[in-house]
């Protein structure tokens, strides 16, 4: 049996994981501050012997503490084959991204904090959830954007976006080094897009265009959605690549992993679909607002992590729309 320490854990990312981890036999101990989720996407597994929940801060040092404490005292037992510690805790949302002070406290020292209690205790693997954003306004090439290409970020003049961007790419140094120092094993993932059934926060844009399209027939986006294309990739197979990680020990080499589909959907495209899925004939589309520094496509190259692990994504965006539809009618 392995433990696994989850940040962030009842969100997208970490909900699905402590699913997956349960039922795979392990041990799981998470915590969340509710920042932008709640308590039900883990409701199924609360009772779970293995599960324990924590409603805790990655800034609050003194819960940081008696999250160490718990986490020696189980593993002082000698019980757990392995100490993972994952780190999905961040202000995500694009709303944020333009904002350093929101962005840097969780998604930076909170990120560097966590790595070095999972050092502090012997932990075995450490993995950063890192972001798609790194790549800034070069996200996409002939056959997508590698981890191997050069990031050429937007600079301050440009826009406050890349703040978030810039501190999700100072995780993955610390990671690095980690490893490259021989404290801990692990690895960075840069997510693009990562939606799930249970999702109802409406500054994403697959929960917008499906509340917006059944509560009211039609869909006001950015003008942005005229010409920008994206990616989307499932929460389960998000979660996929993240256990294939884990389990492939030449992957953990402080080195970054790419994870997405290769399923370019335009956003206008994306609204017939989900308006198809909730049998909306020729639905409304407004455009209201400009984001700055949007790309217009962001096409992951994925070479890398099927190389090392035999991890590909399972669930199409057709039938991830038709789950996130299923969902909201049960
Ligand atoms: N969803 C995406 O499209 C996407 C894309 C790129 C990268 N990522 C990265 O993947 C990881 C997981 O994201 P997700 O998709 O599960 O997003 P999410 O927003 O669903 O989950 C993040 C969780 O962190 C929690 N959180 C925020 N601040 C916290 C704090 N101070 N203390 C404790 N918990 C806190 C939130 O309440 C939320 O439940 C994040 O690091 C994110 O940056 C996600």
């Amino acid at each position: 049996m392995d433990l696994y320490v989850i940040s962030g854990v009842t969100g997208m990312t970490g909900n699905e994981l402590s699913r997956k981890l349960v039922a795979g036999g392990h041990r799981v101990i998470g915590f969340d501050n509710f920042f932008a989720s709640s308590i039900t996407t883990v409701e199924d597994i609360l009772e779970n012997q293995w599960f324990s929940f924590y409603e805790f801060d990655i800034n609050n040092r003194e819960q940081m503490e008696m999250l160490r404490d718990m986490v020696r005292e189980e593993t002082e037992m000698g019980r757990f084959d392995r100490v993972v510690y994952i780190n999905c805790a961040a202000v995500v949302h694009t709303e944020h991204f333009y904002h350093v002070n929101r962005t840097f406290e969780t998604n930076v020292l909170g990120m560097k904090a966590f790595l070095e209690q999972a050092e502090a205790v012997g932990a075995d693997t450490f993995i950063n959830c890192s972001t798609s954003e790194v790549y800034s306004m070069n996200s996409w090439g002939e056959h997508g954007v590698a981890e191997s290409d050069y990031i050429t970020m937007a600079n301050a003049e440009h826009s406050q976006r890349t703040s978030y961007a810039t501190g999700k790419l100072l995780t993955e140094f610390f990671m690095k080094e980690a490893v490259m120092e021989g404290r801990i094993k692990g690895c960075s993932i840069r997510f693009a897009n990562v939606y799930s059934k249970n999702e109802r926060y409406p500054k994403h844009i697959i929960p917008h265009i499906l509340i917006q399209l059944k509560e009211h027939g039609g869909v006001e986006l950015l003008e942005n959605s005229k010409v920008n294309y994206r990616t989307f990739l499932h929460n389960e197979d998000s979660c996929g690549a993240v256990i294939a990680l884990i389990q492939a020990e030449d992957a953990l080499d402080g080195s970054v992993y790419n994870v997405a589909t290769d399923e370019e959907i335009s956003i206008l495209d994306l609204v017939k679909l989900c308006a198809e899925k909730l049998g909306i004939e020729n639905p409304r589309i407004t455009f209201n607002g400009y984001r700055e520094s949007d790309p217009k496509r962001r096409l992951l190259n994925t070479d890398k992590i099927k190389a090392r692990t035999d991890w590909r994504p399972h669930i199409t965006l057709d039938q991830g729309i038709a789950m996130c539809v299923k969902e909201m009618a049960d």
